[in-house]
């Protein structure tokens, strides 16, 4: 293992690290500046927010953060219905209701919403075949019964479902090549992919899943430079390094791809100058780029990084605090 080490190190020396203090200055100017503009447009702030503030988390810099703003704007975007919308004076979609629960779990302010309301909220967008709309709207979507599951389960309020049909709903979204699709007979595509597989995690329902089978097909998502895309014949993404990872965790099957040369892809993908991971090396960065980057990182068990929770997409000790209540003060 000491060798082992030394290896790392040497990586590390030729790769160089991940900018810690960088990535957290540009996700917190992006803060101060309340201004998302040129990275994430202003009706998704709120999942922008939730993407910001799960990076600082995990490299252990969310003090830095003046939380009490965050959470009064984060209630300034709930609205009657109990859903949250994007900004403040947006409609409420299901997207953003479970960032503005991730982010208050994430701060440790759970309290401060009313769980029942908002589960009445996701509760009406259940559909008779057990599937989830966004919205009002109406779109259907695999990526909308994760954000139902993700957010009820943090809530504590899963039996205000009918998580049976739900889960049936995602199985017969599932293809010949053992992904899923974002409605029954779409593409199998890695990002749809992380939500079905979170959802059943999450619902306890992972028998759905055919894990030698999908994970083939998730671990053929690595390419030469080491990283991963989302679909046969795309470019490599530095987000798949969350889908892909993340779902191959889920099932087990992690050790299928080369966890070294994935972390240096995305080493390279680094703004080292003004801070920031972008998609693919040399690309203009984003905060989503930016969490996904700092994410997988986790996952490979990057030194210096908190542990991230794979369904939840919340660090591990978060996800510990819902469930197992506080840690006792020392
Ligand atoms: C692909 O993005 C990603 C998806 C289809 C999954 C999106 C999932 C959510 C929004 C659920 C919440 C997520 C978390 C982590 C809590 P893309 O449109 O960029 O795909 P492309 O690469 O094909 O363009
Ligand atoms: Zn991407």
């Amino acid at each position: 293992a000491s060798s082992d080490r030394i290896e790392d190190q040497e990586q590390l020396y030729i790769m160089g690290e991940l900018e810690i203090e960088k990535h957290a200055q540009y996700i917190n100017n992006l803060e101060k500046k309340k201004d998302f503009e040129s990275m994430v447009m202003e009706h998704l702030r709120m999942s922008g927010a939730y993407w910001g503030l799960t990076t600082l988390d995990l490299m252990g810099k969310i003090e830095d953060v003046d939380q009490e703003v965050v959470v009064s704007w984060v209630l300034q975007c709930q609205h009657d219905c109990g859903g949250f919308s994007g900004n403040v004076g947006h409609d409420p979609h299901i997207l953003y209701t479970l960032s503005a629960v991730q982010i208050l779990a994430l701060l440790d302010k759970l309290d401060v919403i009313d769980a029942d309301k908002i589960a009445s909220y996701i509760m009406g967008l259940q559909q008779e075949d057990g599937s989830f709309a966004g919205d009002e709207w109406g779109e259907i979507d695999t990526r909308f019964s994760y954000c139902a599951i993700c957010c009820l389960s943090i809530l504590h309020r899963l039996d205000k479902i009918d998580v049976g049909k739900a889960t049936q709903y995602i199985a017969s979204c599932k293809n010949f090549d053992g992904g899923f699709g974002c409605t029954p007979g779409g593409e199998s595509h890695a990002g749809q992919i992380f939500c079905c597989v979170g959802a059943l995690a999450i619902s306890g329902a992972l028998t759905h899943v055919d894990r030698d089978l999908l994970g083939w097909w998730l671990c053929e998502r690595e390419v030469k430079t080491g990283g991963l895309n989302g679909r046969p014949e795309k470019l490599a993404d530095v987000c798949y390094s969350w889908w892909v990872l993340s779902s191959l965790i889920m099932i087990d099957r992690v050790h299928w791809i080369s966890k070294e040369k994935l972390k240096n892809f995305i080493l390279d993908c680094q703004d080292r100058e003004h801070g920031g991971i972008s998609d693919r090396p040399d690309d203009a960065v984003d905060v989503f780029h930016t969490f996904f980057g700092v994410a997988g990182l986790s996952f490979l068990e990057y030194p210096g990084l908190k542990p991230i929770d794979p369904a939840y997409a919340l660090p591990v000790h978060v996800v510990d605090r819902i469930f197992f209540g506080k840690p006792h003060k020392q």
